[in-house]
């Protein structure tokens, strides 16, 4: 009946899907974003675009010690400067960001103690943005400055376990010292990778009202159902009394995955003020105050036998993070299930820096893990005189070498292979060989692998007196494709043209969807989508008086029982349900993984050090594809962040304070265009029957898998020089 609820756990695989047999066409298609003309139209309204009544504007203030207590914030002359309506100095109530950590793990420690350079201690509020500004940078602030650690060299030794959470630190099985000793080939080597910022296109940004106790944020947030929940517990209000909308978000990259501090200041300074405020964060503010990918120093470890077969992987790794908090970016995190060998020591150590917190972005994990996995594979393929795509095929596990379980599809070796033909792979040359005027020429080869996860999911289909069909959730599309692909997936079912689904996201009025991270989201969120569709086909078949299987929906009719009735017309006053997935049994039976296979070819000047990337191909596996443009945009955005993490990116610290140094993005280099080349992508076609019912896996996170490491094995492979800190930049090249 109408308001079904169609639930399912993941505790078996789902063979059949309604993707597979439906009749219409639109699944899988590349079609533009529905959400396309919005955007280049400047009609899509991000977080700070609302157009409110009587707003007033913040400006957050900044720490400028990197450890110690404020003494005094003397707010009074920037309060009496013109257009200042307020200076909320009551610091002690903005918490450090509260983390990615959903309900869990926000710390609700003030800032009277400066954590770390940058943090957020104030907001000035003002009729005018630039007002509020002007007055925040007069605002006299004292401190009794302390004692910080600032340089990771100096306290590396001090690391520490990390406490254990949902990722186990540590991972030890046989015995690693045993399998080197026994090993005819060995690698023993330590690559580095420096701190990173998301460095999304659009800043974080909150806008804040309040009416009748209840809060409306209009916020840009990846994830807001939780993020409701933690901007709730921040304000000490119930999380009923909380609504975020975040409609459209410029780019999250994990930094958006966990409200920020401008969020909880726009909230504290709109309820005192009794008027909505709007708070933009600078992109200065966003490079120091919200998440950095952490730093990594990785020792990798791998021991061969004769025939090239690993008997010893050893993946030992330290990360850093602010005193207090659990999370460590996970490098180990592709090395437990890549390849076989008997004999693993997978850990994570912290060490506690007072530099900015330490959080997700793009991939955590497998994006820096994979540099050094994939970089000492080489290094292990060039010791033993083999060829790496060999090498990765005589190390290919029958099942998770950890865990014992099977995969639940895994085509890592076709993505090398089909890669290698299409590249070119066979015209490689010995490293340092292919001379070309003042260039050196190489080309390398890199794994792609990401885990793939399924959230909790829901949402709600209903289908109006027109025959148009709305989709609710408040899942967010950050770039990704959410609206394009949730749309294609209840069209594909319901059998209507893709113009008569219209797709209402971000709001959390509607029911809570898994946000966007970890790669989860489209699989996620669209089988919560898939799974009102099913229920809705029960209503319709029910309304018809047939046989669900044996009705066809398509362009918008029901066809069965050699009758064809418009759905308009079927539907009366409208049908509704909602559609929930969560993960179950799957999870823990199969080792699920999206794949692929990064090759890159760069130049290198012989003079000057320059690298210039010529070309890169990513084949990918990762189940069903559901639409092959968004897809492959993902993937192309993958692989460009590759680029920028193999060559530029690089946050600076600077080690009297920790201060972010390189705080703009004139300073922190990601790629431009000048430096992307042509890129190429493939999609390898699978399903993954074990996933979910979409049969689809990640796919926003395993393009930048391992493209750092394809471009890094390249410059090898150019120069016959083995650079392991990264950014690979022309300086160590010399
Ligand atoms: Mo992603 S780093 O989980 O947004």
């Amino acid at each position: 009946g109408k308001g079904d609820t169609n639930s399912l756990t993941m505790n078996k695989a789902h063979p059949e899907s309604l993707l597979d047999s439906s009749a219409q066409d639109v699944i899988g298609k590349p079609i533009d974003r529905i959400d396309g003309p919005k955007k280049v139209s400047g009609t899509a309204t991000y977080a700070a675009e609302y157009a409110l009544e009587n707003v007033a504007y913040g400006y957050l203030v900044r720490a400028t010690v990197g450890a110690g207590k404020i003494t005094k914030l003397d707010a009074e002359t920037a309060k009496a400067m013109p257009g200042v309506i307020d200076v909320i100095t009551d610091y002690a109530t903005f918490l450090r960001n509260p983390q990615q950590g959903g309900e869990t793990g926000a710390p609700t420690q003030g800032v009277e103690q400066v954590a770390y350079y940058g943090e957020i201690i104030a907001i000035v509020v003002a009729e005018s943005y630039e007002a509020a500004r002007d007055a925040a940078l007069r605002l006299h602030v004292d401190y009794a400055p302390s004692e910080g650690r600032y340089d990771f060299q100096t306290h590396r030794n001090e690391a520490e376990k990390p406490s254990p959470q949902q990722i186990p630190p540590y991972h030890e099985q046989g015995d690693i010292e045993e399998g080197m000793k026994q090993a005819l080939h060995r690698i023993d080597v330590t690559y580095t990778t420096p701190s990173q910022n998301s460095a999304a296109m659009e800043p974080h940004a909150s806008l804040a009202v309040w009416e009748d106790g209840a809060l409306t944020l209009y916020g840009a947030y990846q994830m807001p159902a939780s993020d409701k929940q933690q901007l709730a517990k921040s304000l000490g209000v119930s999380a009923d009394k909380v609504r975020i909308v975040a409609a459209y978000v410029g780019g999250g990259f994990g930094s958006k995955l966990g409200i920020a501090p401008e969020s909880v200041a726009a909230a504290i300074a709109a309820k005192r003020l009794g008027r909505p405020v709007k708070a933009v964060m600078a992109r200065q503010q966003v490079f120091d105050a919200t998440v950095r990918r952490s730093n990594t120093e990785q020792r990798m470890r791998l021991g061969a036998d004769a025939d090239g077969k690993l008997i010893a992987i050893g993946h030992e790794t330290i990360t850093s993070n602010l005193p207090g908090e659990d999370y460590f970016e996970p490098a180990g995190m592709a090395t437990h299930f890549l390849y076989d060998g008997e004999n693993r020591l997978i850990t994570h150590d912290i060490v506690r820096l007072d530099w900015t917190l330490s959080g997700s972005m793009r991939a955590p994990g497998e994006a820096v893990g994979l540099i050094a996995l994939e970089g000492a594979i080489d290094e292990l393929a060039e010791e033993i005189g083999i060829d790496p795509i060999e090498l990765r095929r005589r190390n290919e596990p029958e099942q998770d070498p950890e865990k014992k379980v099977p995969y639940s599809s895994r085509m890592l070796i076709p993505c090398l292979e089909r890669g290698a033909e299409r590249f070119g792979w066979a015209k490689r040359k010995p490293a340092g060989t292919d001379r070309r005027g003042d260039w050196l020429y190489g080309i390398g080869v890199a794994s792609a692998a990401r885990s793939n996860q399924l959230q909790k999911s829901a949402a709600k289909v209903s289908i109006d007196g027109q025959g148009k069909a709305h989709v609710e959730t408040d899942m967010t599309d950050i770039g990704t494709g959410t609206y394009t692909i949730l749309g294609q997936i209840t069209a594909e079912i319901l059998g209507l043209p893709i113009e008569d689904v219209i797709v209402h996201l971000g709001d959390t009025d509607a029911p809570p969807g898994a946000g966007s991270g970890g790669s989860w989201g489209a699989g996620s969120s669209g089988s919560s989508v898939y799974l009102a569709c099913e229920a809705l086909r029960g209503q319709i078949a029910k309304a018809m008086g047939v046989d669900e299987p044996s009705m066809t929906l398509k362009d918008g009719r029901v066809i069965a029982d050699n009758r064809s009735v418009p759905l308009a017309e079927l539907v009366g006053d409208g049908m509704e349900a909602t559609g929930e997935i969560a993960p179950g049994r799957q999870e823990k039976t199969f080792n699920q993984a999206s794949y692929g296979a990064h090759f890159a070819e760069v130049a290198v000047n012989v003079v000057t050090g320059e690298v210039r990337v010529k070309r890169m191909l990513g084949v990918f596996t990762a189940g069903r594809i559901l639409n092959e443009k968004t897809a492959r945009s993902q993937c192309l955005g993958g692989m460009t962040f590759g680029i920028g993490s193999a060559l530029t990116e690089e946050l600076v610290h600077d080690p009297r304070n920790g201060k972010v140094v390189n705080r703009d993005l004139g300073e922190y280099h990601v790629p431009v265009n000048a430096d992307v080349p042509q890129l190429e992508v493939e999609f390898l076609h699978e399903r993954d029957i074990q996933a979910n019912p979409l049969h689809a896996k990640g796919l926003g996170e395993v393009g930048i898998c391992g493209a750092a490491a394809a471009v890094g094995n390249a410059i090898y492979n150019a120069t016959g020089v083995r650079v392991r800190d990264y950014p690979l930049t022309l300086d160590k090249l010399l």
